[in-house]
C-alpha cells in the first residue's frame, strides 16, 4: 500500500515531535507497509519529572499525532491504538495506513520541522483575537483552554513559577536529572537540551556548569550565594512576564492510564502546532502541573520534607490562581508570546538509530 520509503518519509517528519528533555521516548517498527508500531518507553526511572510516566506518555501523544498529520502529506489516513497487554512502561501503538485518495494534507504539516521551544523573553505584545480563538479551539473535545493574558494574572503566574523553581533547584532528587539532560557548551543537541537553548546568559552557563558539577556546590552556592537567583530569574520570572499569556489546558475528566494522557500529548502538539501556525512560540511549563500530581496522588518525590510541603503549598497556590478546585485535571500548561526564532535548539536522533533493533 505504501512503500518503505514513504513510510520512512513519514517516520523522519514524526520524530520532530516534541518530548520532555528531548528524551524521544519511542523506537520504530515498520510491520507492514500499512503498519507502524511505535514502541513507547519512559524515564520514571531516572526522571523525577516523569511521574509514573505520564510526561512520556504526553510525548508518545505527540509523536503519533505528528505522525497522522505527516501521513497526510502522502496522501494517507492514519489511526492509532494502544495495543492491549503491554505493561505502563512499554507500550506498544499500532499506527494503521491506508490510502485516502484527495485527502488534503493538514493544515499544521508546515509546521512539524518549525515548532521549536522558545524559553527566553518574548515580547508582550498581546494575543490578538484570530490567535486567541486559534489556541482555544487547538486541543479539540475533551480540553478547555483557560489564558492568563493581563500583567497582574502574569505576575501571579510569575510568583508561582518562582516558588516552584526554588523547588526544582534545591530538590536534591532533581539534581541528576538537571545535570543529565543539559550538553553544555552547545547550540545544537541530538538528545538533550543544548546550553544556549536553556535560556540563560553565558555567565550564568559558566557558572552553571561548574556548580552543577556536583551536589555539594549546588547546596553550598544555594545557602550561601543566593545560588537560585540568577537562574531563577533568568529562566522562570522574566520569561513569565515576558510574553503574550500564560495558556492552560485543563481535561473535561482526568486521564485514564497511558491512552488518556497520550491523547493529552496529541491536544498538546495540536496546540504547540496551532500557535506556531499563528506566529507565535512557544514554553511549556509543565513542572507545576507535574509537583500538583505528586502532591494530589499524596506521592512523595524527595526525601526531604521541606520539598513536600513545598510541593502542597505549590498545588494550592496554582488551584488558587487558576480558580480550579482540587480534582480538576490538568493536561498541559505554557507561556506564548511573538519573538525572533531561537537561534538554538534541540535536534533529533536518526529515523535509523530510532528503529527497533532486530531481536
Ligand atoms: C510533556 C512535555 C513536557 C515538557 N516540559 C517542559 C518544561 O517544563 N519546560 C521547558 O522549558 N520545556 C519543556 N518541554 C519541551 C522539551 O524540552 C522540548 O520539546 C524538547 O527539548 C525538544 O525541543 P524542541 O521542542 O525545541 O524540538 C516539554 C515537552 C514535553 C513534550
Amino acid at each position: 500500500m505504501a512503500s518503505r520509503e514513504t513510510l520512512l518519509k513519514i517516520l523522519d517528519l514524526a520524530r520532530w515531535a516534541p518530548s520532555g528533555d528531548n528524551t524521544q521516548p519511542w523506537r520504530f517498527e515498520i510491520v507492514a507497509d500499512d503498519h507502524v508500531a511505535i514502541h513507547g518507553h519512559d524515564t520514571r526511572e531516572w526522571c523525577l519529572y516523569d511521574f509514573n510516566g505520564h510526561a512520556s506518555h504526553i510525548a508518545h501523544g505527540a509523536l503519533l499525532e505528528t505522525l497522522r498529520i505527516a501521513a497526510t502529506g502522502e496522501g494517507l489516513a492514519a489511526s492509532w491504538t494502544l495495543r492491549s497487554g503491554c505493561p505502563d512502561k512499554a507500550p506498544i501503538y499500532d499506527v494503521r495506513l491506508a490510502a485516502a485518495p484527495g485527502i488534503a494534507a493538514d493544515p499544521l504539516l508546515p509546521f512539524i520541522e518549525t515548532r521549536v521551544v522558545q524559553r527566553r523573553p518574548m515580547r508582550t505584545t498581546p494575543l490578538s483575537d484570530t490567535q486567541r480563538a486559534a489556541l482555544a479551539a487547538a486541543p479539540g473535545a475533551g480540553y478547555s483552554v483557560r489564558f492568563f493574558e493581563s500583567g497582574a494574572a502574569r505576575r501571579q503566574v510569575a510568583g508561582l513559577l518562582w516558588r516552584n523553581a526554588y523547588l526544582r533547584l534545591t530538590c536534591p532528587e532533581a539534581y541528576p536529572v538537571h545535570k543529565e539532560i543539559i550538553e553544555w557548551r552547545t547550540r545544537f543537541s541530538k538528545d538533550r537540551i543544548p546550553e544556549q537553548a536553556v535560556g540563560v546568559d553565558s555567565a550564568t552557563a559558566r557558572l552553571m556548569e561548574w556548580v552543577m558539577a556536583s551536589w555539594g556546590r549546588v547546596q553550598f552556592f544555594n545557602k550561601y550565594l543566593g545560588g537560585t537567583l540568577a537562574p531563577r530569574v533568568q529562566l522562570d520570572y522574566i520569561p513569565a512576564i515576558a510574553c503574550a499569556a500564560h495558556v492552560l489546558v485543563l481535561a473535561d475528566t482526568p486521564a485514564a492510564g497511558v491512552e488518556g494522557h497520550a491523547r493529552g500529548g496529541v491536544a498538546l502538539q495540536r496546540l504547540w502546532l496551532t500557535a506556531a501556525s499563528v506566529g507565535l512560540h512557544l514554553q511549556p511549563e509543565m513542572t507545576p502541573l507535574i509537583f500538583r500530581w505528586y502532591a494530589r496522588a499524596g506521592q512523595r518525590f524527595s526525601a526531604l520534607p521541606e520539598i513536600a510541603r513545598g510541593a502542597d503549598a505549590l498545588a494550592d497556590e496554582f488551584e488558587r490562581i487558576g480558580g480550579f478546585g482540587r480534582d480538576q485535571a490538568l493536561t498541559f500548561f505554557c507561556r506564548v508570546g511573538v519573538c525572533d526564532t531561537p537561534h538554538s535548539r534541540s535536534l533529533r536522533k536518526s529515523v535509523d538509530e530510532l528503529m527497533l533493533s532486530p531481536r
